[in-house]
This record gives structure tokens, C-alpha cells and sequence, in this order.
């Protein structure tokens, strides 16, 4: 199969991508830094940048005459309180998470609905079920591209497509080196240290890359998805049934207990 993952310089997509170039599919990785793999084919991209992430099809198109399935993996954190985000940070976060998505699929989705056949995974997370303490706007970014991976899964149905937002808990790579970080004002600088000492730690005691990619290869085996699917450690997973079973008030006292706040 040709598959096309974004962000493959690093973490998960480079996982990804080596591991399913050692199965025998045909990988092409796009990130902006250049990686060098015996496993797959990088093509140096920024995929804010919608000339070239169209430049990029194009180029596999040339050596390819189907894309099966595309990852939509690239993506970036941000941490700090709501309070304190500049319109700046959020537009970057949002410019990546959702519209450098939205235009990956966009380039890729001619090509699967001539072939009448492909598959997409939206990279989101569980944390996008729920607004975070000092992660808002990653939560409200990665719950964006859940609503329109929702409204895509009928809008592309017709041509046999398949569409899924993947919910990762976490995962342990560089994420949060790569974060972007409001400034934090001396209102909330206590709160902020411990919730974001307990964030760091959850990412070091993540799971591995790899399970990300066993988990995936069972995915694409599956003729039919659903549009939702979760993956991760069982106490980050309960997190988002409980917030509709549980009273809300106990709902938020949980979250609290569990974020160290109050
Ligand atoms: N790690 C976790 O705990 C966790 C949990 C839930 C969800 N996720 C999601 O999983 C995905 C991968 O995260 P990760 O943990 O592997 O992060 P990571 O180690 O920071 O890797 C991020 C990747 O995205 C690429 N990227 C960033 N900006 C890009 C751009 N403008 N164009 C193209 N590629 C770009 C980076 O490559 P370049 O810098 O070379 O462009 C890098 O390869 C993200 O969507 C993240 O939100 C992660």
C-alpha cells in the first residue's frame, strides 16, 4: 500500500513510518526536517503551507498511481493559561493542528476519490474529549479536527473513504520540548508548576511509539471504522466515559484530584 504520514522527523510518525516501511508498504514521510531512512521516502514539507503540501502529492503522484492511506500525525502542544495565550500562539497552534490537516487531506482526497478507496487518520488525542487545566487550546485545537473529521466521514463516503480522529493518550516522545509556551503570570505561576511537572511526567511514562503503530496496522485491517477511536493507558482512557456518566461537579473534583489543583 502507499501510505502518506505527516510529521515524520520525529516521535510517533517517524515510528510510524519506519514501521511500515519495514512491512514491504511504500512510505512517504513529510515533515520539515529532512530524514534520512532506509524505510521510507521524506519529503521535506511545512504543512501550514498548502503550495507545498500540494507540491508534495504531486511528487508522489509521480512515482505512485494510488494513495491508500494518508496519517495526518504532524502536530504540536501548547501549554499556559487561558488567561495568559496571545492571539499569535493560538493562530500557530490552530494553523497546524487543524488547518495543516484539513490541507493535507485536501491534496490527497482527488486521488482516493478517483480511486473510490482510501483511508485517513486524523491524529487527535484524549485530551481533546476535555478541556484541560492549561492545555485549552491544545484540547479546543485537536477537538476541532474531531468535528470536522466527523462532517468529512459523510461528506467523502460515497467514493468509499474512510475517515477516523485516533485519540491518543500519552505517548512518550519529544512533545513536550516542542510545545508552544504562553508566558505565565505570577497568578497562576504555583498551580501552572504543578500541573505542568505532572504533564511532563504523564509524556516520560508514556507509552511506546511503537504500540501507536501495532495499534494502527490493526486499524487499516478493518474494512469499516467507526469515528472515534482510543488508545492509551486504561486510567487516561476512563477519563472520557466518566465525564458523561459522572455527576458534573464530581465530574470536575476528579479532574482536579488528578491534575493536583486546589
Ligand atoms: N506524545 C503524546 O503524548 C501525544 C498524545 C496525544 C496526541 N499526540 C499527537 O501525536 C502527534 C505526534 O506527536 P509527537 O508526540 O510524535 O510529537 P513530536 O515528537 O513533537 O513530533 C512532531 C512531528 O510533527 C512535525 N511537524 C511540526 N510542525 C510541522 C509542520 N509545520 N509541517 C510538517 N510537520 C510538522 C515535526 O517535524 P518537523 O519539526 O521536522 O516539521 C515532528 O516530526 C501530534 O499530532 C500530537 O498532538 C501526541
Amino acid at each position: 500500500m502507499t501510505i502518506i504520514i505527516t510529521g515524520t522527523s520525529a516521535g510517533i510518525g517517524f515510528a510510524l513510518a519506519e514501521y511500515f516501511g519495514k512491512k514491504g508498504h511504500r512510505v512517504f514521510g513529510l515533515s520539515r526536517k529532512n530524514v534520512e531512512s532506509e524505510f521510507f521516502t521524506s519529503i521535506p514539507t511545512d504543512i501550514t503551507d498548502h503550495l507545498q503540501v500540494e507540491k508534495a502529492i504531486s511528487e508522489i503522484l509521480k512515482l505512485e498511481t494510488r494513495i491508500d492511506i494518508l496519517i495526518n500525525n504532524a502536530g504540536m502542544g501548547m501549554v499556559g493559561p487561558v488567561e495568559d495565550s496571545t492571539q499569535e500562539e493560538i493562530l500557530k497552534l490552530f494553523n497546524l493542528n487543524l488547518v495543516g490537516s484539513v490541507q493535507t487531506m485536501s491534496a490527497v482526497l482527488p486521488k482516493m476519490r478517483e480511486q473510490k478507496f482510501g483511508k485517513i487518520i486524523n491524529i487527535s488525542s484524549i485530551g481533546s474529549e476535555m478541556g484541560l487545566p492549561f492545555r485549552g487550546f491544545y484540547s479546543a485545537s485537536k477537538s476541532a479536527l474531531d468535528k470536522v473529521t466527523e462532517s468529512i466521514r459523510y461528506e467523502v463516503s460515497p467514493w468509499n473513504i474512510e475517515v477516523c480522529a485516533l485519540h491518543l493518550g500519552d505517548i512518550k516522545t519529544k512533545i513536550a520540548e516542542n510545545r508552544v509556551k504562553s508566558n505565565v503570570s505570577g497568578a497562576y505561576q504555583k498551580t501552572f508548576d504543578k500541573v505542568y511537572e505532572l504533564m511532563n511526567s504523564h509524556v516520560d511514562d508514556g507509552t511506546e511509539p511503537l504500540e501507536v503503530a501495532e495499534y494502527i496496522e490493526k486499524l487499516l485491517n478493518k474494512n469499516s471504522w467507526k469515528a472515534h477511536y482510543y488508545f492509551g493507558k486504561f486510567g487516561q482512557k476512563i477519563g472520557v466515559p466518566l465525564k458523561w456518566i459522572l455527576p458534573q461537579k464530581i465530574y470536575e473534583n476528579l479532574m482536579k484530584k488528578y491534575n493536583k489543583i486546589g
